[in-house]
């Protein structure tokens, strides 16, 4: 495995798969940035993967806007599911394997069955959701050698962006970036919400990026195609994983707090899954993987953390 294409490079996950494969892998990464090549456009998708010849494709690109997904509709569907055809028809092509980063979101959310297992069918309740289903059937029925791996709780730094995080860094309905988030507001000697309470993507398994990154690497070494939970080992609420961040960096928990979001600041009308746990048994079995508990997660985001933002100060 030499060279990988990795779609979505310069955004937060993409970035971070892009810098396990690089820098820890040695593997030439080749990142196109959406002005380079819309994946929308299947010609153009075609031609760079056949200039570039890579070994494998590993698509990490979405439209990240939730309001734009319902606004927008035909334009989401080319953005999700277009996009994900034209990437898997140039991996089929080229006869390489091609990963899809999917999510928890595939999921309703609700408990049983939570956590969900790799075999579990999708039941999502919003665009994103359905979006990301309906990619996922892209890769299950028309890859060659297909991966569909599963990302939830995203904690990590941004590797494309000076300072490692968010333009401004905010907290939404799920668990991305949460600790990150949090970590820098007390650092600084202000105060942060934790937000709790119904609407709200309560229950995850939260996961370091570039663990994510490994796991992905795992599957393309080892060949393994199929449904994937690249995930860590031990899930949390909101609060517990914000408590347990606190401690584990020796923070002032006076100045962590826990209450509902402000007014406006969960999108109107759109349903939000409550528990995306999902068990990864049988991706950690494949894949011959560790998975890691929370305090071996948050160590790693710590050390991750410590280095983005000491090289900004
Ligand atoms: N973040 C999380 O917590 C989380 C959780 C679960 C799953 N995921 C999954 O992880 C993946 C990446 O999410 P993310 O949070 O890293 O998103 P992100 O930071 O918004 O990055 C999205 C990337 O896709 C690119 N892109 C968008 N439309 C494109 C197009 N038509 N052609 C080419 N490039 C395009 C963007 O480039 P521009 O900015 O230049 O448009 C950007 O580089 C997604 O599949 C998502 O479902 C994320």
């Amino acid at each position: 495995m030499r060279r990988v294409w990795v779609t979505g490079a310069s955004g937060f996950v993409g970035s971070n798969i892009a810098y396990v494969l690089a820098a820890r892998h040695g593997v030439e990464v080749i990142a196109p940035t959406h002005a380079d090549v819309d994946l929308t456009d299947g010609a153009l998708v075609a031609r760079s993967a056949a200039a570039t010849r890579p070994d494998a494709i590993v698509h990490a690109a979405i439209l990240n806007d939730f309001l734009e997904l319902t606004a927008r509709r035909r334009d989401a569907w080319e953005a999700f599911v277009g996009a994900t055809r034209n990437v898997v028809d140039a991996a089929n092509a080229a006869d390489v394997p091609v990963v899809l980063i999917s999510t928890d979101w595939v999921f309703d959310g609700t408990s049983p069955p939570a956590p969900a297992a790799e075999d579990e069918p999708p039941n999502p309740i919003n665009m994103y959701g359905f979006l990301k289903a309906a990619s996922e059937l892209v890769v299950s029925q028309r890859a060659r050698r297909g991966v569909i791996a599963r990302v939830a709780g995203v904690q990590g730094v941004h590797r494309a962006r000076v300072g490692g995080g968010r333009v401004a860094r905010v907290q939404d309905a799920g668990f991305g970036y949460l600790v990150a988030s949090m970590v820098e507001a007390l650092r600084a000697g202000r105060p942060f919400t934790v937000w709790d309470g119904p609407g709200l993507n309560a229950l995850a398994t939260p996961t370091l990026a570039t663990d994510a990154g490994e796991l992905i690497w795992r599957a393309l070494e080892r060949e393994v195609t199929g449904v994937l939970h690249c995930v860590g080992g031990e899930h949390a609420d909101r609060v517990a994983l914000a408590r347990r961040a606190v401690k584990a960096y020796d923070l002032d928990p006076d100045l962590l707090l826990t209450g509902p979001p402000p007014d406006g600041a969960i999108p109107p009308g759109i349903a939000i899954p409550r528990d995306t746990r999902l068990d990864a048994t049988r991706t950690a079995a494949l894949l011959d993987a560790d998975l890691p508990d929370l305090d071996m997660t948050l160590a790693r985001l710590g050390a991750e953390l410590d280095t983005a933002w000491s090289t900004t100060a």
